[in-house]
């Protein structure tokens, strides 16, 4: 029997194996997106609602004690820091008024915007432990905080 189309599907991806007009098809109807590779005649989609996992930023020798860098990871603006030795992963973008946290300072756990001061715990999940020009911890959103691994003298970022 010949079998025209194949397809499977994973958490984050999903491969067609046709035809492209076959393939586009099966792509518009799952509601699928780009960006698509195709190897060998079979079309892999990133799906809709997934995320990449893991996504390299740099070496870990770029990231001295106390430094804080700003990359882009899967279309989000994120800082990666070290302090205290340890590796920090967070949004660039201030709750507050979008100050830039890359610009700001990473003291233990608790990153500081460096336009009004609030203060964010990534230790505890981004927790705002105090609020901008001295407000009350809670007056803005949490910050996102992002896992941040170290794989064979590479930093990853988990979004
Ligand atoms: S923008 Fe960060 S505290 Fe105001």
């Amino acid at each position: 029997m010949f079998v025209e189309t194949v397809v499977i599907g994973g958490e984050n991806w999903l491969s067609v194996w046709a035809h492209a007009p076959v393939a586009e098809k099966a792509q518009e109807s799952l509601g699928e997106t780009s960006p698509r590779v195709v190897i060998q005649g079979v079309y892999i989609f990133q799906r809709a609602n997934s995320f990449m996992t893991n996504s390299k930023v740099c070496s870990e020798r770029e990231l001295e004690e106390g430094s804080l860098k700003s990359f882009k990871v899967n279309g989000r603006d994120v800082v990666v820091a070290r302090s205290n030795g340890k590796l920090y992963a967070f949004e660039r973008w201030c709750t507050h008024e979008q100050g830039d946290m890359a610009g700001g300072v990473l003291e233990g756990a608790v990153a500081t915007c460096p336009d009004h001061g609030s203060q964010f715990d990534l230790g505890r999940n981004g927790l705002n432990v105090a609020g901008p020009d001295g407000d009350a911890p809670g007056t803005v959103p949490d910050l996102a905080v992002f896992k941040v691994s170290v794989i064979g003298g590479d930093v990853y970022v988990d979004i």
